[in-house]
């Protein structure tokens, strides 16, 4: 990383603001340990995603270890510069700095994962964990914006939005049973006075540690926490983003329509219900479908070629890349209908997939990229779609 030219990268803040003046939400891709790597975040940018999150990387071992550095956090020098944050796993203030200092010339800004609920994590005071140590995050992020300061970076939240050395520090959250928990946790970790706060945005999950993920997201606890905290705080929703027209929350439609061409265009419904509501998250649905912000109802064969195209550039694993492959192409996340899935005032998603679960098996058996490539263009040709193109690398 050290030989790394100067790069400048846009403070996260900047882009809320845009999005806020372009009368839309802030379109983000979720931390996703295994698969937000470098090639699937440059493919969700290039199809309308604003802001990416790298996986949750373990401060510690990151600190100590060149070779969890060179594994855990890939950047590009070349082709399109996906504005990153760099989720951490951390449990202890200088550990989270420390880190934070390392990655800070490579990145928009750093994020707290408070919300992974895996017992593993929570066994050792890591993510969801953290939900109980509001004092512990508070200190964290505060120590951490201290660190980056003393480095040279700008902290100074809205001051430094346009300031090319401004970095972002955020925290991503669960919520609690009992929401008074919730608000206990964020006016800590905001801090007491109401003209500054310690983080610049925050993102709430809003299922509680042990809610299954097939269960919908508590609507209440989003609109209470969002009405409460978004005017002094920027807001993101994770959690059921399964299509811009089947939010998980009632909204005035104005649904894009998604062709080849208009990749980077992005529109949205604005919120009814959730008027403080800055911005989404999307992981699994973003999973199945990297062009959701730009409006595609299910996966295009073109986000499949961007994949691989980035995939070849910034090489994973082949059983990461059949995984992701799998994934796109199957059918989309959400509901459909049948009852199940969330999505507001009953919209359904396009089940349409690009493969069969038969021809998904078949690809699953693939050995090499070559044969992976052959494959898939076989399959493209019998559905009448051209063979895979080298997509424009701009
Ligand atoms: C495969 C996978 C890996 C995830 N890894 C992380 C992670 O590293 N950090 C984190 O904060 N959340 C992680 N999450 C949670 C997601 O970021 C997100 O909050 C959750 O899946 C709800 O969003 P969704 O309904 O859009 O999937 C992960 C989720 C999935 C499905």
């Amino acid at each position: 990383m050290a030989e790394l030219p100067n790069l400048e990268f846009v403070h996260p803040l900047k882009l809320f603001d845009i999005a806020k003046k372009e009368k839309r939400l802030l379109y983000t891709s979720a931390p996703m340990v295994r698969y937000s790597k470098l090639a699937f975040r440059q493919t969700v940018f290039e199809y309308g995603t604003d802001l990416c999150w790298t996986p949750m990387i373990l401060a510690k071992e990151f600190n100590r270890n060149r070779f969890a550095r060179d594994s855990d956090f890939t950047i590009s020098t070349a082709g399109p510069q996906a504005p990153t944050i760099v989720q951490f796993g951390a449990n202890v203030p200088q550990e989270l700095a420390r880190a934070s200092s390392l990655v800070a010339p490579f990145c928009s800004g750093v994020d707290l994962n408070c919300g992974c609920p895996q017992s593993w994590a929570c066994a050792e005071t890591l993510g969801a964990a953290l939900m109980e140590r509001r004092e512990l995050v508070r200190d964290m992020v505060v120590e951490t914006r201290e660190q980056l300061r003393r480095d040279g970076w700008g902290v100074g939240l809205e001051a430094d939005i346009d300031n090319p050395k401004g970095r972002s520090v955020s925290v991503k959250i669960r919520v609690h049973k009992d929401l008074r928990k919730t608000i206990d946790f964020i006016t800590t970790v905001l801090g007491p006075d109401a003209n500054t706060r310690n983080i610049d945005f925050l993102t709430i999950h809003p299922r509680t540690r042990s809610t299954p993920s097939s269960t919908p997201i508590n609507l209440d606890a989003l609109e209470l926490l969002t009405s409460t905290f978004g005017t002094r705080v920027p807001i993101l929703l994770s959690g059921d983003v399964f299509a811009l027209h089947a939010l998980p929350f009632p909204t005035t439609h104005s649904a894009p329509t998604f062709t080849t061409t208009n990749t980077k265009e992005k529109s949205t419904p604005l919120p009814l219900t959730l008027p403080h509501l800055s911005g989404l998250m999307s992981a699994r649905a973003l999973l199945r479908n990297p062009a959701l912000y730009a409006g595609a109802s299910s996966c295009p064969w073109s986000a499949v070629d961007t994949f691989l195209s980035r995939a070849a550039r910034a090489p994973l694993p082949l059983k990461l890349v059949l995984h992701h492959l799998s994934e796109m192409c199957g059918p989309a996340l959400g509901p459909d209908g049948s009852g199940g899935g969330g999505g507001g005032e009953g919209a359904t998603v396009d089940k349409s997939a690009l493969l069969s679960k038969k021809e998904r098996a078949a690809m699953m058996a693939c050995g090499n990229m070559i044969d992976l490539v052959d494959f898939l263009d076989e399959r493209r040709r019998e559905a009448g779609e051209h063979g895979w193109q080298q997509p424009d690398p701009g």
